[in-house]
Order: structure tokens, then C-alpha cells, then sequence
């Protein structure tokens, strides 16, 4: 695969989260996962959530057997989730806020005032193999204190250029997306390798996937819901496809 190569992690969060929504076993997130692999998704991501209000135990079990493709588990800085991350030691490990006051401003994780701690909790996960993600906002502070901890993946959360485009505020967007740039350049000068997500649709995904230090997208919301239109492959490859286009 060429070094140009922009990778897909498709998240199939909301696949459990509609399963849920009435118990039982339909629709099956592991079979997303599986079509979503077939449909060249470069890699499956899944959030194991405190409250499991939608990925369970019983799912993180069933893809770390079927999936070919690496599986970037998130999960928040709990001594329960690195347990459980030891346990399945997946290629990836993305660490992410799940309460208010684990994020910052913007919405990623505060590695910023949690360093210590932080650099503690990824420490054994690193041993174990897993290569450490830490899903933060476009915030210098925050991408230095990730790489001082030792991480060495950063996720970009594109939420908030996702939510102002959504919106309307094309000035407000433009903003977000220049941070993102900019932070995208300052990270891969640190040797971060950089990771971008959240929000992310066709409208949106195309300045992002351009940035040429961006290695990898994260994308789910938006392609589950696609997917009820125009099935989940489609939805997929359509996105295969902007991203290809956009790197070009
Ligand atoms: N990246 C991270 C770190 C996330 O937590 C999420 C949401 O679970 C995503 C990407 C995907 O976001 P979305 O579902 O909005 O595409």
C-alpha cells in the first residue's frame, strides 16, 4: 500500500447501539464489521463504553476472533478498560474522555493537567503491544503533553469543524479546519503519528482526508445512518472513495 495511503477505521458503535435499542441480537455489529472489512475499511474501531449503553463485552470478545483487519478499541483511562485492554491486547488503543471533566474545552481528552496519571495508565499498554492513541482537541498543549506521556498515535477530534459546517457557520468551520491543519503539521513534527475523527460525512471529510500528515480517519455516525439509505458497502465505498479523491 502506497505511503500516501489514508486509512479508514469504520466505527460500528451505532450498530450495537440500534441492537440495543430492543435488546436482542439484531442488527449484529460483527457482521458490520465483516462487510465493512469486505468493503475496504482499513481497520474496525469500536467504543467500549463505562455504561456499555452500546459496544458490549461480549462484542470487543467476537471481533478481536473474526476481524482481519486491526481493531482500534476506545476506551476511557479506567482501570476496568485496561483490564480489559491487557486482556484482548488489540493493535490499537484510543483513549478518550467519557465524562465532562476528563475533556478539554474543545472535547478531547485533558492530557494536559492528567499527565502523570496518563503516562501510568498507557505505560503497560504500550508494553503489552498496543500502539496508544489519545483523541484530543487541535490544542498545542494537549499534542505536546500526548507526546510527552509517550503516546504514539494522536486522534484529531473534528468535531466541532463537523458541528459548525453543519450549522451554517462556514466561518467558524474554516477556523476549526485551519487548527486542525495546523496542529496536524505540528504533531507529525513531533513524530506523532496523526489520526483525525468525529462528525465526519461526506460533506465534511474531504479537507481533512487533504491534510497529507493525516494517516488515518475514524468514521461511524455518519455511515450507519448512510447505510439505512443506501445499504453499508456503498456507504462505505462511497467514502473509500472521497478520501481517495481528496488525497489525490
Ligand atoms: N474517533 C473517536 C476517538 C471517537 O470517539 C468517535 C466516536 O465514537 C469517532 C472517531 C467516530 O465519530 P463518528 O461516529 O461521529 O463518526
Amino acid at each position: 500500500m502506497s505511503d500516501n495511503h489514508l486509512r479508514l477505521g469504520v466505527n460500528i458503535d451505532h450498530v450495537a447501539t440500534v441492537r440495543n435499542a430492543r435488546g436482542g441480537a439484531y442488527p449484529d455489529p460483527l457482521r458490520a464489521a465483516k462487510l465493512a472489512e469486505e468493503a475496504g475499511a482499513d481497520g474496525i474501531t469500536a467504543h467500549l463504553r463505562e455504561d456499555r449503553r452500546h459496544i458490549s463485552d461480549a462484542d470487543i470478545d467476537g471481533l478481536m476472533e473474526v476481524l482481519s483487519v486491526p481493531l482500534n478499541f476506545e476506551m476511557a483511562a479506567t482501570p476496568e478498560m485496561q483490564q480489559i485492554a491487557l486482556r484482548h491486547k488489540p493493535h490499537a488503543v484510543c483513549i478518550v474522555p467519557e465524562k465532562r471533566e476528563e475533556r478539554t474545552t474543545e472535547g478531547g481528552l485533558e492530557v494536559a493537567r492528567e499527565e502523570n496519571k496518563l503516562a501510568h495508565f498507557i505505560a503497560p499498554l504500550r508494553d503489552a503491544g498496543c500502539r496508544v492513541s489519545i483523541f484530543i482537541a487541535a490544542d498545542q498543549r494537549q499534542i505536546e503533553a500526548a507526546h510527552r506521556i509517550g503516546a504514539e498515535v494522536i486522534e484529531l477530534h473534528t468535531g466541532a469543524y463537523c458541528d459548525f459546517h453543519a450549522e451554517g457557520r462556514m466561518d467558524d468551520a474554516a477556523r476549526e479546519l485551519e487548527a486542525l491543519r495546523e496542529m496536524s503539521a505540528f504533531a507529525h513534527s513531533l513524530g506523532l503519528e496523526v489520526h483525525a475523527g468525529h462528525g465526519l460525512t461526506y460533506d465534511t471529510v474531504q479537507p481533512v482526508a487533504a491534510f497529507p500528515e493525516v494517516r488515518e480517519l475514524n468514521i461511524g455516525h455518519f455511515l450507519i445512518g448512510e447505510a439505512i439509505f443506501r445499504g453499508l458497502t456503498p456507504a462505505i465505498k462511497e467514502m473509500r472513495r472521497m478520501m481517495d479523491e481528496a488525497r489525490a
